[in-house]
């Protein structure tokens, strides 16, 4: 009997720990994370869950590709709604709650998984497979990493409740070449941030799905927003209040994860994403946000939770949700991280929002700001990352990648609005423009090693902005030839968060918004304020190209979409390639304002639903 209950609690155990949410934020402290123990011994020789009554609520996902290794997820539970565990504790106990009374009086078992992983559709030939248990501790997530991988290869994935035929979608993603892995054919990406579900359908993220276009995601940030925030339509039977406790947000992320867009995308393409600012918070840096201070008056007004649980709830609900790997199992906040694409480029992976950023603009400090933003200690990622950040880039380029494509959540080039905008203040100290100094040691780290071929990425701003990697003051640069430059920067649009120009601004409207930008600002090559959507990239050893498209309606679900404007950018020239003078492909663009041309409409649209073009 005693042997007999060994090997039970083994297999429990093992059952628990296949499951990495339950090792999340910590694995080496248990105070500090789940009790993995406390969950098994509660657990433990109960009645197990009828699967009739279990369901996989959320679809499947999968992320963070590696060479041999990829993280699956799902969610399998009794119900749709989110555990409600809410309770913060105090002194000498564990940080997170087990008395989940709600579903544990229902049944206090564990609900059992069993996944597989194939090179097929069908899945006919599993190269890995196991079981994993997930319970209401962590919101009945599943998390786990299929390993015996192949470099850059497809593989198919599907759970199962254990002992049943109740199965999930079967989904599809990808390992990455490994890093010594000589690439010959272009890699593709879909790049993506700011999907705000009240304000509407997140049709960007359907369509390279549509296309098949496009091998992994890239998401920058603002996968969620925390705020209640004009027309609630989309969540009528769901919270619209600004939330702060762990509830709050696991259910603000499983209200995203029903947009049917992006669960096709979760399904079909492996995702590597970072968190910008509302996956927390308004404006967050490292010890508060827009609308929530590290003071007592803060607390007492915005809501009774302080700076630090409620970083800690956004932070969990992210890790349960996200098919995302934390780095480092004693550093809850790290999701800096790179990937390597073989010989082809580095993936590097920033957070300028949660982990260490000095103070940022949150609206009332405006003129504070602007007497420190050149401030030589300030910083958006913190000496461990900066130091990080510099030395990856050294090594990325040192080993002989062809490209450093860094992916960051906010706009990296200097963007000077004094004029458009009558703007007291010039710049968003919100962007690199808060961070003067931060931004002059990663050009002196390009500059200094010789560092060339770096493609940044930037979202957060609702716009599109590309521009030739310029070091302002320090480096001659000249806007027509684009000489001067040390690469390119691809700041995205959002899939459905509202432009910076106004929610209702007219195409016209922002057509003169985005000529004062280009007018005004030496390296901003070309600005839409117009269209929410998203961007491709294709990179190979000769070139990136970089394909942007804008979704005409997010007030309807719909595969319509428009290719606004494409550009080049060949190896070795650090530049974006000119055609007649103009930095897009073939000298015009279909939307914004292109500096030295005009835009010119075709005035027609792609239906990737049907194929079929159409004028618009
Ligand atoms: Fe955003």
């Amino acid at each position: 009997m005693f042997f007999r209950s060994l090997c039970f609690a083994g297999a429990v155990s093992a059952a628990f720990v296949g499951n990495l949410n339950y090792l999340s934020p910590s694995r080496h402290h248990a105070s500090l994370g789940v009790s993995i123990h406390r969950v098994a011994k509660r657990t433990h020789g109960t009645t197990h869950w009828d699967p009739s009554q279990l369901n996989f609520t959320h679809g499947v996902a999968s992320g963070d590709p590696s060479e041999d290794s990829v993280i699956l997820w799902t969610r399998a539970a009794p119900t749709n709604d989110n555990d409600a565990s809410n309770v913060t504790v105090s002194g000498y106990v564990p940080l997170y709650d087990h008395s989940t009374e709600e579903y544990v009086l229902s049944s206090n078992a564990p609900v059992c998984i069993d996944w597989k992983v194939g090179t097929s559709e069908t899945l006919e030939k599993i190269v890995d497979s196991g079981t994993a248990y997930t319970s209401s501790d962590i919101d009945y997530t599943i998390k786990v990493e299929a390993k015996k991988l192949r470099s850059f290869t497809t593989y198919y994935y599907q759970f199962a409740i254990c002992n049943s035929k109740k199965k999930s979608p079967i989904g599809r993603t990808k390992t990455i070449p490994s890093s010594d892995d000589k690439i010959s054919k272009p890699i593709k990406l879909a790049v993506y941030s700011c999907s705000n579900y009240p304000f509407g359908f997140f049709n960007a993220y359907g369509n390279p799905v549509r296309k098949d276009s496009v091998e992994y995601v890239v998401h920058l940030g603002d996968y969620i927003y925390e705020y209640a925030n004009g027309d609630c339509s989309r969540i009528s039977v769901l919270t619209c209040q600004v939330h702060v406790g762990l509830y709050d947000y696991r259910k603000r992320l499983a209200t995203y994860r029903t947009d049917l867009d992006l669960l096709a995308s979760h399904q079909k393409f492996p995702w590597i994403p970072v968190w910008d600012d509302h996956e927390v918070a308004d404006n967050t840096w490292r010890d508060g946000s827009a609308h929530l201070n590290n003071t007592e008056d803060s607390f007492i007004s915005d809501g009774g939770v302080s700076v630090d649980q409620r970083k800690m709830n956004a932070v969990r609900a992210y890790f349960e949700w996200m098919p995302i790997r934390q780095v480092d199992m004693d550093d809850n906040l790290r999701i800096w991280r790179n990937f390597q694409f073989g010989n082809l480029f580095d993936l590097i992976m920033l957070d300028t929002r949660q982990y260490d950023r000095s103070i940022t603009d949150v609206y009332w400090n405006a003129n504070y700001l602007s007497d420190i933003y050149n401030d030589a200690s300030r910083s958006l990622m913190g000496p461990r990352q900066e130091a990080w950040f510099y030395r990856t880039l050294k090594d990325s380029s040192s080993r002989g990648t062809t490209w450093r494509v860094v992916g960051n959540q906010i706009v990296f080039s200097r963007i000077n609005s004094s004029i458009s905008l009558g703007s007291e203040t010039p710049f968003n100290y919100d962007q690199w423009d808060g961070y003067q100094a931060n931004r002059n040691r990663t050009f002196h780290t390009l500059y200094e090693n010789d560092i060339g071929n770096n493609i940044f990425l930037a979202g957060d701003s609702h716009a599109s902005w590309v521009s030739d990697l310029v070091w302002l003051d320090e480096h001659p640069y000249d806007p027509a030839t684009g000489n001067g430059s040390v690469g390119v920067e691809f700041a995205g649009s959002a899939v459905s968060s509202p432009s910076p120009a106004g929610q209702n601004v007219t195409l016209a409207e922002a057509q003169v918004a985005s000529e004062y930008f280009t007018a005004t600002n030496a390296e901003l090559q070309w600005q839409d304020f117009y269209y929410r959507g998203y961007y491709e990239l294709s990179i190979s050893h000769e070139r990136v190209d970089a394909a942007y498209f804008g979704v005409p309606t997010t007030t309807v679900r719909s595969g319509a979409e428009i290719s606004l404007a494409n550009f080049t950018v060949m190896a070795g020239a650090n530049k974006l390639r000119r055609h007649n003078g103009r930095a897009a492909v073939g000298g015009v663009v279909e939307s914004g304002s292109l500096k030295g041309g005009n835009f010119i409409p075709k005035k027609i649209l792609f239906d990737s639903e049907t194929k079929e073009w159409h004028p618009y």
